[in-house]
């Protein structure tokens, strides 16, 4: 099938490839003109393990094409994907600007010539979106067009999202159009996952509370752990044991610094403010965000309490992005710990596996930091080293090494990654989140 997907953002650029690979053509749009030259010339502007010898291999393949015109967008691909950003307004309720426009763009494009188009929201926005989006194509495009609206919300996580794209839990197919259904059952012919079909609303929905309720886990067991701490009992004992019903299942109950990143926080603030909106309030949610919120201000006292006080003291962090396998550092708790010490007085010397570059140019991270790829590095002379993303290298870190290389060997570990008994026998003193010290 022709495919195309307006947005070559996170979600835009990876599912438009991931298309592409199981043998469907697909056009990507984007109205950033360098973005599109980039990836002409094979540059690909985010880290995502697999995503590069993918873009190449299907634009090698001719399956997979990029430009910066809308038209030719809309003239080439009979399921049109919207998948440009759905970023948050300062109520928490989510700008839905981007979506309006392309919606209008898309409109002006179609002709009744080209025949029946089916436009499937991809971002993730508030339910009902997609009776706007029906309602605004119909408003501007010329009379004698037909085309169905579709909501198919996308559910990747960053760092594994090649591998999510071709072998999702499921796909959500939201849709109250026939015609348009049965294009998108065969467009998803190729991929070996239970299809889900709903309204256009739920579908929408599904998304929202999908993400809501993976940060209710999250910080369901972040306060789980503070009542180890208080209790002298081990969180990571408690995760597997309740983790081992499969009515609750153990992912996502990693207790530590609480999530961070582009959707969460931003999904379940839209949660809120939807529900509010509808006359529903979802208080339940807001606590969820407290309990994140907390999470961090408490690991800082955790640390205040040793060091007993920041300035001139010397702290290797280790992490900056908002978790592992990305370069990302939107929202990153890694990022926001890093700017509170630093505000303290002290002095960090910071490395992470992929995010150095990502975290200079967000620029939020000003006074005495410097940044190393080399993680042992970091700890010659220092008073503390502090764990904030759950990188496997920092798991598998040499403990020997760090306890010889640190002024005061006070390992901090916001994530969880090493075993308390092996620290202490390396002759680290070692603090972690809801296990006995
Ligand atoms: C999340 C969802 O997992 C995806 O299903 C969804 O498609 C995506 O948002 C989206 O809406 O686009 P992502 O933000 O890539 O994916 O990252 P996650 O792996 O979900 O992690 C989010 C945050 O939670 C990270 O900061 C991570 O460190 C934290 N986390 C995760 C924990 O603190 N504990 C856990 O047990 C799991």
């Amino acid at each position: 099938m022709n495919i195309t997907m307006i947005g070559t953002g996170y979600v835009g650029l990876t599912s438009g490839t991931c298309f592409a690979e199981v043998g469907h053509h697909v056009t990507c749009v984007d109205i950033n003109p360098e973005k599109i030259d980039m990836l002409l010339k094979g540059e690909i502007p985010i880290y995502e393990p697999g995503l590069a010898d993918l873009v190449k291999s299907n634009v090698d393949a001719g399956r997979l094409k990029f430009t910066t015109s809308t038209e030719e967008g809309v003239k080439f691909g009979d399921v049109i994907f919207i998948a440009v950003p759905t970023p948050p307004q300062p109520d928490g309720s989510v700008d839905l600007s981007f979506i309006e426009r392309v919606a209008r763009e898309i409109a002006e494009c179609l002709t009744p010539e080209i025949g029946y188009r089916v436009i499937v929201d991809k971002s993730t926005v508030p339910v009902k979106t997609g009776e706007k989006v029906a309602q605004t194509v119909r408003r501007y495009a010329p009379d004698g067009v037909e085309f169905g609206v579709v909501s198919n919300p996308e559910f990747l996580r960053e760092g594994c999202a090649v591998d999510d794209l071709l072998h999702p839990d499921r796909i959500v197919i939201g849709s109250n159009d026939d015609k348009a259904l049965s294009l998108m059952q065969k467009l998803y012919e190729p991929f070996v996952a239970p299809v889900l079909v709903t309204d256009i609303n739920s579908a929408e929905l599904i998304k929202h509370a999908a993400n809501s309720f993976l940060a209710l886990k999250i910080s369901y067991i972040n306060a789980v752990a503070n009542v180890c701490e208080a209790s002298n009992a081990d969180v990571e004992k408690v995760a597997e044991g309740i983790g081992m019903d499969k009515r609750i299942g153990r992912a996502f109950l990693n207790a530590g610094l609480g999530y961070g990143g582009s959707c969460f926080p931003k999904d379940i603030k839209a949660f809120i403010a939807i529900s509010e909106a509808l006359g529903q309030p979802f208080g339940l949610l807001k606590e969820v965000e407290r309990i994140n919120a907390e999470q961090m201000d408490r690991f800082l006292n955790k640390i205040r309490e040793k060091l007993w006080v920041f300035r001139d003291k010397k702290i290797a962090l280790w992490g900056l992005a908002f978790k592992q396998n990305t370069d990302d550092v939107r929202e990153s708790v890694a990022i926001k710990l890093a700017k509170r010490m630093l505000e303290e007085g002290a002095s960090l010397a910071a490395t992470d596996p992929e995010a150095i570059g990502t975290a200079k140019r967000f620029g939020e991270l000003t006074g005495e930091i410097t940044f190393s790829e080399d993680m042992y590095g970091t700890l010659d002379g220092a008073d503390a080293l502090v764990i904030a993303t759950e990188w496997p290298q920092f798991a598998n870190a040499d403990l020997t090494e760090i306890a010889k290389r640190m002024r005061t060997p006070l390992v901090f570990d916001g994530r969880n990654l090493l075993d308390p008994e092996d620290a202490k026998s390396a002759g680290l003193e070692y603090e972690s989140i809801g296990r006995a010290a």
